[in-house]
């Protein structure tokens, strides 16, 4: 086995990925793009310490990671307080399924019942199968459509079998829960059962302000991943008011996590920054006028999504069955892969009845620099890869050039002076002896 040859591959396997995300448009709701700027802590020291320490105090036992670990708590966790308004913000989870297996474990003990989304609702595909590995007792609402719960279900659920926990948790979902509907539901039945919101697909649209402050509307707790519709790296994030749930998610993590993954966090820092720094309600607000948009213009071009008759989205995410124009949901997604536009072809979306459909979202193409205005173009470049009506290789073209053609509105511009000071740590980082690119040769 030649290891230097299987390293330059490697090596090379990265170049392409690389190369191939700045000509090609991601449609997938619950991927995102962070900046180079964000990515930068990934190079650093940081990413191989520990972190211990809840403040300054205590980075003795583990001190190396000191520096970083002053990103988690000056910079991380103070913008991640100021954006979610709570009191009490755990940023150890390494991801959203990372999240909720903490929070589970931390607000209800075995034996106990938990509520979840039901997966034909939109709830997450493993929430039920975690929280049995759990020893939790699981029971799903549903709804009277693919859009809302049954409220009354609820109340009548949690009256009957009194639950430790409500976890709300939509991953398919074309119209955001109300939350405080959901709450109120909860609080008819129960005065003791906890409500946990978990935003992991709408946590831009949250922290952007577009859509209401889980808290605000009564969860206890709120949260989830931070690289679906908010732009940061994949990590996840807890966020409460309320003392008790704060010390128990605390002492859950300190059993669960040791490795945060400390260089991610700082990472998540430098985003939320960027994130204020560049208009996040901005951006929020965009993300959801290019859904509609993009929902209205495949529908003019004979590609509705589904909800035509609710403004197709209320959030980020569009679903499309693409066989009343005769083709399936496998073919139309390979074609549009192959015209350098990535969706997500799933069989489990509400409403569809197991037939497989395409799941996409905009946020993505938000955050490197398409806006609402973009999507007519979009559609007519979609909808010409999936009716094959030109060629793979030419749309491809197209969709290189409408990528390059936009740079992103929502991250730091590269003249900023933070990007000054990220070229001079990466030169540090690579040394004196780094060749020149091949270019400058
Ligand atoms: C509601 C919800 N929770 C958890 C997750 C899992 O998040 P992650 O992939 O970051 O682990 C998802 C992913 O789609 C989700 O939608």
């Amino acid at each position: 086995m030649d290891v230097t040859q299987l390293l330059d591959g490697a090596l090379r396997d990265l170049a392409v990925q690389q190369d191939r995300a700045q000509r090609t448009i991601t449609l997938i709701p619950s991927e995102n793009s962070s900046s180079a700027l964000a990515r930068v802590a990934y190079l650093t020291d940081a990413a191989n310490r520990y972190f211990f320490a809840d403040g300054d105090d205590g980075a003795r036992r583990f001190p190396a990671g000191r520096a970083a670990g002053h990103v988690e708590t000056h910079l991380a966790v103070p913008l991640l307080r100021h954006l979610t308004g709570a009191a009490h913000v755990n940023v150890r989870p390494l991801s959203g399924l990372h999240a909720m297996t903490l929070l589970l474990s931390a607000l209800a003990s075995p034996g106990s019942t938990v509520i979840t989304v039901d997966p034909r609702q939109g709830g997450h595909y493993a929430t039920a199968a975690l929280a049995k590995r759990l020893g939790l007792r699981c029971l799903q609402i549903g709804g009277p459509d693919p859009y809302h719960l049954d409220l009354e279900a609820l109340t009548e659920m949690v009256i009957r079998h009194q639950p430790a926990l409500v976890y709300l948790d939509i991953s398919h979902g074309l119209f955001p829960l109300n939350i405080a509907a959901a709450c109120a539901a909860v609080r008819a039945g129960s005065s003791a059962a906890r409500v946990h919101a978990d935003v992991s697909h709408t946590m831009g649209l949250v922290l952007g302000g577009l859509l209401p402050n889980p808290l605000a509307e009564g969860a206890h707790s709120f949260g989830g991943s931070t690289h679906k519709t908010f732009p940061g790296p994949p990590k996840a994030f807890l966020a409460t008011n309320d003392a008790g749930v704060a010390t128990a998610v605390g002492a859950a993590q300190y059993d669960m996590i040791s490795s945060h993954h400390l260089a991610g966090v700082c990472s998540l820092g430098i985003a939320l920054a960027e994130f204020i720094l560049t208009d996040g309600p901005g951006y929020a607000r965009t993300v959801v006028a290019a859904a509609q948009a993009l929902g209205a213009a495949l529908a003019a071009a004979g590609l509705p999504p589904q909800a035509a008759e609710l403004g197709y989205t209320g959030c980020h995410q569009l679903w499309l069955d693409t066989t009343p124009a005769g083709i399936d949901a496998p073919t139309a997604a390979a074609q549009l892969d192959d015209a350098g536009i990535r969706v997500n072809v799933l069989d489990d979306l509400p409403g569809l009845a197991g037939k497989p459909a395409l799941r996409l979202g905009t946020a993505e193409t938000v955050t490197v620099g398409l806006d609402a205005a973009d999507m007519p173009y979009l559609a007519a470049l979609m909808t010409a890869a999936i009716r094959s009506t030109r060629t793979a290789t030419a749309i491809a073209a197209d969709v290189a050039a409408l990528r390059q053609a936009r740079t992103s509105v929502h991250q730091l511009a590269p003249d900023a002076s933070s990007y000054r000071r990220a070229a001079d740590l990466v030169a540090t980082i690579f040394g004196p002896s780094l060749p020149a690119p091949a270019g400058a040769r």
